[in-house]
């Protein structure tokens, strides 16, 4: 029988509590200051990838979910295609038993477990997943920070993507990038307890991509400058530490901070950049409350907003908090979908909209139902998985399945 060389692996997605924005070299994808993201839990949302490497296959081919990609000539794809290849090309050369595989062509598929409409940034996830998958399937002793760098020239926070639990992005010095990977700060396992709400704002309007976006900023805005050598470094570093210590409010405040900064960069571009929306400002408004309803009461710091380029919201805290925060939101965003309780916090029943004791009600008015489209809860995840053949996304030809 002739082997078959294919490989299949998941991968997460990641949201930033420190924002990465801004490059320093677009080809390479080197960043202009360093970051950090939670990992998310890949049980609710991941990427999966098969990769499968055949003498007969003519080209490469990639399929996402089901649909064919061109893999432009020295475009992202082609580039981790080549990164990875080339890898597997020096392993060869150092052990002869090795079978050729790295001048075989590929077909990848890879799909995600979340609809794409879904609004979720899918390209992190994505590529993390197709440098595991391609990394299984030419058996490479690297490590997922040398893998990082390849998903990083995919898209740039897609290398924090290869590690599970809290993970930073080294913004690194050298011209070529060597030294700009991420590293894993804590495992899932140190602080399990941090969870997730991804709130699904509704849009109908397309935005500036990040892409294009950050790349306005760096030509036009004033304030990243300041951002960069002034107020990240700061922040990597103390958010480190609140991390290592388990100190939720500080972790909060930097996320919450650094979140409010990135979305003033982009209104410092020229022309200004607005990614969030009403609602996103109203979910703003309701977490502010709701940590000073629970500091006057004798309390601390509970819940942590943060934004990308688009008007959901994630909203971090811990455990206990979540079933209070789904209330809290379900009361100014009644949702449209029956909540997906995929940790049985309710009981089979749904949230009513109930505010904790202390709240101002009126910090924010209440919403149609539809205006959240989708609320799912998560928390911190693993990074990623190698699955068995039997999770195959490819049929014996090399077609997707
Ligand atoms: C706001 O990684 O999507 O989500 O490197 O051009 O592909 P490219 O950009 P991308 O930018 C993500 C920006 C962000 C912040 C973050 O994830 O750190």
């Amino acid at each position: 029988m002739m082997a078959v060389y294919e490989a299949t692996a998941t991968a997460p997605v990641n949201i930033a509590c420190i924002k990465y924005w801004g490059k320093r070299d677009t080809k390479l994808i080197l960043p202009v200051n360093s970051s950090l993201s939670v990992t998310l839990n890949q049980d609710d949302l991941c990427a999966t990838t098969t990769a499968r490497a055949d003498l007969a296959f003519e080209r490469d081919r990639l399929w996402l979910n089901n649909k064919e990609e061109e893999i432009k000539a020295g475009g992202r794809l082609a580039t981790c295609i080549a990164g990875m290849r080339s890898l597997r090309r020096e392993f060869e050369k150092t052990d002869n038993s090795l079978p050729k595989i790295a001048e075989y062509h590929v077909h990848i598929a890879s799909k995600n477990n979340f609809p794409t409409a879904a609004g979720l940034a899918s390209s992190a996830a994505g590529f993390a997943a197709l440098v595991s998958a391609l990394a299984q399937l030419y058996k490479l002793p690297t490590t997922p920070s040398e893998l990082s760098i390849i998903a990083r020239q995919g898209s740039g926070s897609a290398c924090r993507s290869l590690f599970g639990g809290y993970v930073a992005w080294e913004m690194g010095t050298k011209d070529d990038g060597s030294d700009s990977r991420a590293v894993q700060v804590a495992g899932r396992e140190h602080w399990p307890e941090i969870h997730a709400l991804i709130c699904v704002v509704s849009d109908i309007k397309k935005g500036t991509s990040s892409t294009s976006g950050m790349q306005r900023t760096v030509e036009t805005s004033p304030l990243l400058q300041h951002r960069t050598s002034n107020i990240v470094p700061e922040r990597m570093t103390a958010i480190s530490k609140a991390i290592k210590e388990r100190d939720f409010p500080t972790f909060a405040q930097l996320t919450m901070a650094d979140s409010n900064q990135f979305h003033a960069v982009c209104l410092d571009t020229e022309p200004p950049i607005f990614y969030m929306n009403d609602v996103s400002r109203a979910i703003i408004a309701t977490i502010v409350e709701y940590n000073r309803a629970a500091v006057a009461a004798g309390g601390e710091v509970k819940a942590a907003y943060t934004y990308d380029a688009g008007p959901n919201a994630v909203i971090y805290t811990l455990k206990e908090n979540v079933k209070e925060i789904i209330e809290l939101v379900s009361h100014y965003l009644p949702h449209a979908v029956p909540f997906k309780d995929a940790y049985g916090l309710f009981a089979g029943t749904q949230p009513v909209g109930r505010l904790p004791a202390g709240f101002n009600e009126a910090v924010a008015k209440k919403f149609e139902a539809g205006a959240v489209k989708n609320l799912i809860h998560t928390s911190v995840g693993d990074g990623p998985q190698v699955l068995g053949p039997d999770q195959s996304l490819l049929d014996t030809k090399g077609q997707p399945l």
